[in-house]
C-alpha cells in the first residue's frame, strides 16, 4: 500500500511571533504542493494562528503540540482540541515523552487526549518510545507495544491516526538507534497497530529522535517508516526542507 510521507516539525517551546512567522514564510516559499512528502509544522499554541495565517492554507499544514482530554471547561492554561481545529489545525501531537515526563501523562491520559482530538476532527500523532534503560534491558519492543495498546484512541482508523516512534534517549541527543533497530521497531509497531485497528497498511508511522538532513534519507527509505517527527532540525528552514527533500 502506498503511504504518503509526512514530515512533521515539533517546534516545542521555541520562538516568538516574528521568528515563527519568518520560519513559516521561509518554508512556504520553498515547499511546493506535489513535493515528495506532506509537511506539517506544530508551533507552540501561541503561534498556531499567526503561523496558519502565513501558511494560508497552502502546501504546509499546521498542528498543535498537545491538547486537553476535555472539550472545554475549568482547565486553566490548557488548550482544547477544538481550539486548535478552530485556528486551522489539522493534527495534534499527543503523548510526547516530554509531556509524559514533565506532566506525568499516562497511556490512559494520552488515549483520552487522542480521543478528544478525533472528536474535534484532528488527526492525533500518538508518540511512543522507550528509555535508554528499557532498551538496554531488551524491553524496547515490549514497552512500545504496551504504549500503543494503552494510548491508541478508541474508534481510530488506520488513516485517522498517526503513530510516532521516538526513543526517549534519541531526542535532542544526536544519537539514533541503528537503522536495523528502527526497521524492526516500525515493523513491530505496524503489526501491533494492525491487530488493534483491523489493518495498518495505510497507517503512517513516523520516526523521531535526532533526525537531521544527514541521516534522513537512510531512515525515510525504510519500508515501515512513513515520515519523521523532527524537533531541533525543524527550527531551521534549510534543514527542515532538506529533510523533506530526502523523502
Ligand atoms: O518531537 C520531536 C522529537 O522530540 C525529536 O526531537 O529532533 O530534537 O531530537 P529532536
Amino acid at each position: 500500500m502506498t503511504r504518503r510521507v509526512l514530515i512533521a516539525g515539533n517546534w516545542k517551546m521555541n520562538m516568538l511571533r516574528a521568528e515563527g512567522e519568518a520560519l513559516a514564510s521561509a518554508l512556504a516559499k520553498d515547499f511546493a504542493v506535489g513535493a515528495g512528502a506532506d509537511m506539517l509544522v506544530c508551533p507552540p499554541a501561541t503561534l498556531i494562528a499567526p503561523v496558519a495565517a502565513v501558511l494560508n492554507g497552502g502546501a504546509i499544514s499546521v498542528g498543535g503540540q498537545d491538547c486537553h482530554m476535555n472539550e472545554s471547561g475549568a482547565h486553566t492554561g490548557d488548550v482544547a482540541a477544538a481550539m486548535i481545529k478552530d485556528l486551522g489545525g489539522s493534527h495534534v501531537i499527543v503523548g510526547h515523552s516530554e509531556r509524559r515526563a514533565d506532566h506525568g501523562e499516562s497511556d490512559a491520559t494520552v488515549k483520552a487526549k487522542a480521543e478528544a482530538a478525533l472528536a474535534a476532527g484532528l488527526v492525533p500523532i500518538v508518540c511512543v518510545g522507550e528509555t535508554e534503560a528499557e532498551r538496554d534491558a531488551g524491553k524496547a519492543e515490549a514497552v512500545v507495544e504496551a504504549q500503543i495498546r494503552g494510548s491508541l484512541p478508541a474508534g481510530a482508523t488506520e488513516t485517522g491516526v498517526v503513530i510516532a516512534y521516538e526513543p526517549v534517549w534519541a531526542i535532542g541527543t544526536g544519537r539514533t538507534p541503528t537503522i536495523d533497530d528502527i526497521a524492526a521497531m516500525h515493523a513491530h509497531m505496524r503489526k501491533v497497530a494492525g491487530s488493534m485497528l483491523g489493518s495498518a497498511g495505510a497507517l503512517l508511522l513516523l520516526y523521531g529522535g535526532s533526525v537531521k538532513p544527514g541521516n534522513a534519507a537512510e531512515i525515510l527509505a525504510l519500508e515501515d517508516v512513513d515520515g519523521a517527527l523532527v524537533g531541533g532540525a525543524s527550527l531551521k528552514a534549510e534543514d527542515f526542507l532538506a529533510i523533506a527533500a530526502a523523502a
